[in-house]
């Protein structure tokens, strides 16, 4: 048997396609700054709006770049134009929002009515038998259960890192946007499947919207940096007791989904 020993890429080629500035050099990271801070969420868009059809290109050109494990790129994108699928869809949440009402699930659910009015519509989608391309172990052990899980979260941060690609391609082109991942009940995807032809293999992981908005997006409260970052060791006071999480869901929670970050303390 004779081996090929072709690389895989050219590497010469390859190599001349990556294009970084000088390390420091700020102009870049300056301009990708103001698009990182301009991804604003809104939940109700200028549904009069259609988006012009390159820029669906642009946006997944961008997703198309994320890293993935194993470098599986184990991501598909729906685009939903049809008025009346993101209607039956938006009815799916509106009805998923009073469920959890009724379920006093404490939740601060918004208002899903604002799906229907985004005229940028993407449905993420993933084919969960990807996990089997990342370090996993053909047996029945306890071992293996725990790298089938770690599997599933080298699959769902790679789809992250590819939605979150999109959505700042999206900012870029001056849209704000839309995250919604309220779908990864049984129910939800047996809703949304067969609208849009999506084989059963396929779980729905997110849904991205994007489009002008219908009311002036603000901008929502960060933690400062030295609240995140722990230099050489962990800082303990990052570390929440049980009881001061609880009492931030219940008294902060809220405040930071919905209010401008100038009305938090
Ligand atoms: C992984 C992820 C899941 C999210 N899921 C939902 C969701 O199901 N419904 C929703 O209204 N917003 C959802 N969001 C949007 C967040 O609430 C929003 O990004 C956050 O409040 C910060 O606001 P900003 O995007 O304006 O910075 C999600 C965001 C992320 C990154």
């Amino acid at each position: 048997m004779t081996e090929n020993h072709d690389p895989a890429v050219d590497l010469t080629a390859a190599e001349a396609e990556v294009d970084l500035p000088e390390i420091g050099s700020r102009e870049r990271y300056d301009m990708l700054m103001q698009v990182m801070r301009n991804r604003v969420t809104v939940r109700k868009f200028d549904d009069g709006f259609t988006v012009p059809d390159d820029h669906y290109d642009l946006i997944l050109e961008a997703a198309r770049h994320a890293p993935s494990g194993a470098n599986t790129q184990p991501w598909q994108f729906v685009i939903v134009r049809d008025r009346d699928v993101k209607g039956r869809i938006t009815d799916y949440f509106v009805a998923e929002q009073r469920d959890r009402a009724k379920r006093k699930m404490k939740f601060p659910t918004p208002d899903y009515r604002g799906l229907a009015t985004a005229p940028g519509f993407i449905i993420v989608c993933s084919d969960m038998r990807w996990t089997r391309a990342f370090p996993v172990l053909h047996e029945d052990s306890e071992l293996a259960r725990m790298y089938r899980e770690n599997a599933e979260r080298i699959l769902l941060q790679s789809v992250a890192a590819a939605t979150m690609s999109a959505h700042l391609a999206a900012a870029a082109l001056g849209y704000n946007v839309w995250w919604v991942t309220a779908i990864g009940q049984e129910n939800a995807q047996k809703a949304m499947k067969p609208l849009l032809g999506i084989p059963d293999e396929m779980s729905v992981l997110d849904i991205f919207l994007f489009g002008p908005p219908a009311q002036k997006p603000y901008k929502r409260w960060r933690k400062p940096l030295d609240q995140i970052v722990n230099d050489g060791h962990f800082d303990p006071a990052h570390c929440l007791s049980d009881e001061a999480l609880d009492d931030w869901i219940r008294k902060q929670r809220h405040r930071v989904m919905y209010k401008d970050a100038s009305k938090i303390d």
